[in-house]
C-alpha cells in the first residue's frame, strides 16, 4: 500500500487531511452530488464545489464556452445557487460523506467575502474554504482582487477573521508577480494556496466578425494552460512555506506528477472532466501506479522532487 495522504492545513488547529492528493477544480464538477458523475466521487481526496456567491447568480450571456487550440474559453459568470441554498440543500448531503468538501467563494467586494465566510462557518459538511480572488473588485474599477498583493492580502485577512475553517486562497495568473501575491496571501493567514485560475483570453468568429463569447472575453483553461500553471506553481513553491495545490491543464497522471514534482502537495482536475468524466479518478489511479512502479511508498517523497 502506498501512502497518498496529504495534510493541506498543517498550521490550522483542525487541519485538512486528504486521503489522496486529487481534488476537483471549482466550476468543473458541480457540487459533487449530481447523479451525472460516473464514479464514486468519495474515492477522491476532496471535492471543491462551484464558486458560491451571496445571492444566486444566473451568469453571463450565451455563448459562454468556446473551444480553442488545446484549450477552452469560458465566461460562465459564476452561475450558482447562492450561499443560502448551498447551506440548506448541499451541506447536509456532504455531512454524510467521508471526504472533505471545500466551498469555493467569490465576491465583488471585500465585505462580500467576509459575509460568505461567516455564513459558512460551523456548517456541518463543510471542511474548508477556497477563496477565489480572480473576481473583479467592483470598488476598485474591476481589477481582479488577486492581481496585486495588497488587495489579495486584504481579502485573505478579512476571510481569516470571519472563519474558523481551513482556508485555501486561489491565485489568478493575471498578475505580474505571482510569487509576491502568494507571499502576501501567506502572511495574511492562508493555510494553503491553490493556483492557477484561468488566464484571460478571447476568440473571434471571423464569419460574423464578432467575439465568440457573449461576454467578449473569458478564461482559458485546459492543456494550453499547463506550462504557465506549472511554472507558476514552481515559482510559488519556492516563495512560500505552505502546502500548494496545483491546477491548470491537468489531464493525465503524468501532468499531475509534474505539478507534484514542481512543489504541489495536491492537484485539481478541471476541464479534463468535460471530455472524460472519469478524469479525476484516472489521474488518481495513474499516480498510484507510478508510485508502485518507482517503488515510492509515500507521496511526500515526490513533492518538490524537481526542485532538489
Ligand atoms: C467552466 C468553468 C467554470 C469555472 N468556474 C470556477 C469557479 O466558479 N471558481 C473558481 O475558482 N474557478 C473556476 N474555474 C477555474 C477552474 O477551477 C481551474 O482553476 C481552471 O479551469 C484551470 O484548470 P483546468 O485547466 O484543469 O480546467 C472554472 C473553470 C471552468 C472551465
Amino acid at each position: 500500500m502506498v501512502n497518498l495522504s496529504v495534510q493541506l492545513a498543517p498550521k490550522h488547529p483542525r487541519g485538512l487531511l486528504l486521503a489522496n492528493p486529487v481534488m476537483t477544480a471549482s466550476g468543473t464538477f458541480g457540487y459533487g452530488t449530481e447523479d451525472t458523475h460516473t464514479f464514486d466521487v468519495q474515492r477522491l481526496g476532496a471535492i471543491v464545489c462551484k464558486g458560491t456567491t451571496l445571492e444566486p447568480k444566473e451568469g453571463n450571456r450565451q455563448p459562454r464556452l468556446a473551444e480553442t487550440a488545446g484549450g477552452l474559453l469560458n465566461s460562465i459568470g459564476l452561475e450558482n445557487i447562492g450561499v443560502k441554498a448551498l447551506v440548506k440543500e448541499k451541506a447536509p448531503i456532504w455531512a454524510s460523506w467521508r471526504i472533505p468538501v471545500i466551498v469555493n467563494i467569490a465576491g465583488e467586494t471585500v465585505d462580500d467575502y467576509a459575509r460568505l465566510a461567516s455564513q459558512l462557518d460551523g456548517v456541518a459538511g463543510i471542511s474548508g474554504l477556497e477563496v477565489n480572488i480572480s473576481c473583479p473588485n467592483m470598488k476598485a474599477g474591476g481589477a481582479e482582487f488577486g492581481a496585486n498583493p495588497d488587495s489579495a492580502a486584504e481579502v485573505t485577512t478579512i476571510v481569516r477573521k470571519a472563519t474558523s475553517l481551513p482556508m485555501l486562497v486561489k491565485l489568478t495568473p493575471n498578475t505580474s508577480d505571482i510569487a509576491k501575491v502568494a507571499l502576501a496571501v501567506a502572511e495574511a493567514g492562508a493555510d494553503a494556496i491553490s493556483l492557477i485560475n484561468t488566464l484571460k483570453g478571447m476568440a473571434i468568429d471571423i464569419a460574423r466578425r464578432r467575439p465568440r463569447l457573449g461576454n467578449i472575453t473569458g478564461g482559458l483553461s485546459g492543456p494550453a494552460l499547463k506550462p504557465v500553471a506549472l511554472y507558476m506553481v514552481y515559482e510559488v513553491a519556492g516563495a512560500v512555506d505552505l502546502p500548494i495545490i496545483g491546477c491548470g491543464g491537468i489531464i493525465t497522471a503524468h501532468d499531475a506528477i509534474e505539478f507534484i514534482m514542481a512543489g504541489a502537495s495536491a492537484i485539481q482536475v478541471g476541464t479534463a472532466s468535460f471530455p472524460n468524466p472519469r478524469a479525476p479518478l484516472d489521474v488518481l489511479e495513474g499516480i498510484e501506479q507510478f508510485m508502485k512502479k518507482e517503488g515510492i511508498n509515500n507521496l511526500a517523497e515526490l513533492v518538490g522532487a524537481a526542485r532538489r
